[in-house]
């Protein structure tokens, strides 16, 4: 059973950021809006704040990553926090030290954060219920389970071209059965209010009573993309399929793939997402994933700034404590 309450202290404020399921419109808006501030210090030629000087940040990735492990260890840079990256592969794991004491370890070190990315869903909250008090969790996806910066670097990046949720229409398309960064966006764009979130998909990659999370399901992709304002594309996550889903890659990509074709069933503006990391051909075609209605990259450099304006709100907290101590 994974805990949602963990996530706040007892003055309600975030000191873990687990899951998107379960928290506020307000809180939502409050990150991306701090994150705005962020998105301009990114653009100056002095990219640096100072508000996690002093702080000790360990990025702990069980499971591979470019985008968030990356951005996680910039953002950190950025608030003159200092950063270990510890690697798990050569790290005393390997020598049969569990993850608990591991953990402890790098506590005795002085660590103010972990952010955690985990093949095992739960495992970011099952740190987080094991840490010290004044150490904050951030999980960068865990197993199927969630992604939530991910969610919120894309909540950003839809509000920045389509200011008003409540108009809109979402469309994320392929394996959400295995997609931890699908769940997370579904909660976020249901709290934000968009009135038509829409899940596309072969049946063998779409959970059974997804219904239940306030989406719309369909098959046939023609169907799904009809007037879409938004389309997510997913990869097939493959590391996380047990057995054969899907007949070819080939007769996947052109059921499901993203063409030219198929987008511009689209409102003609509709913007066109993908968490990363893409598989060309697969989901989506190379004239899409870089024609002028991707975001792609765009959703990596958000990243960043939400990133940053998330480690400063867990942290802010426990500075704005010593500082009233
Ligand atoms: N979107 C995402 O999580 O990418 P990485 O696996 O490269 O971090």
């Amino acid at each position: 059973m994974i805990r949602k309450d963990i996530q706040f202290d007892k003055k309600g404020r975030l000191r873990h950021f687990l899951t998107t399921e379960g928290i506020s419109r307000p809180l939502i808006t409050d990150i991306l809006d701090y994150a705005e501030n962020f998105a301009s210090v990114v653009n100056k030629p002095v990219k640096k704040a100072p508000l996690l000087r002093g702080k000790t940040i360990a990025n702990l990735f069980f499971e591979a990553s470019t985008r968030t492990r990356t951005t996680f260890e910039l953002a950190a840079k950025r608030l003159s926090a200092d950063v270990i990256n510890i690697n798990i592969q050569t790290s005393a794991t390997k020598k049969g030290e569990s993850l608990l004491d591991m953990l402890r370890n790098l506590e005795a070190m002085h660590t103010d954060m972990f952010i955690v990315r985990h093949m095992t869903s739960g495992a970011a909250h099952f740190i987080a219920e094991h840490v010290a008090p004044h150490i904050s969790v951030i999980n960068a996806g865990d197993g199927s389970h969630a992604h939530p910066t991910q969610a919120m670097l894309d909540m950003f990046t839809i509000r920045r071209h389509k200011p008003d949720f409540t108009a809109l229409r979402v469309a994320i398309v392929g394996d959400i059965m295995h997609s931890r960064v699908a769940r997370s966006q579904i909660h976020a764009l249901n709290i934000l209010g968009v009135p038509d979130v829409r899940v596309i998909g072969p049946h063998t990659l779409i959970p059974p009573h997804v219904e239940n999370m306030g989406v719309h399901v369909f098959h046939q992709v023609e169907q799904g993309l009809r007037d879409a304002d938004v389309i997510i594309m997913l990869r097939l996550q493959r590391e996380r399929m047990q057995g054969a889903l899907l007949p070819s890659e080939a007769e996947y990509f052109a059921n499901y793939g993203l063409t030219p074709d198929k987008l511009a069933l689209a409102k003609p503006d509709a913007i066109v997402m993908h968490p990363g990391p893409i598989n060309r051909g697969v989901e989506i075609d190379s004239t899409v994933a870089d024609g002028p209605q991707s975001v792609i990259l765009e959703q990596v450099t958000n990243g960043l700034a939400v990133r940053m304006a998330i480690m400063a709100m867990v942290l802010g907290r426990t500075s704005d404590e010593e500082v009233a101590s």
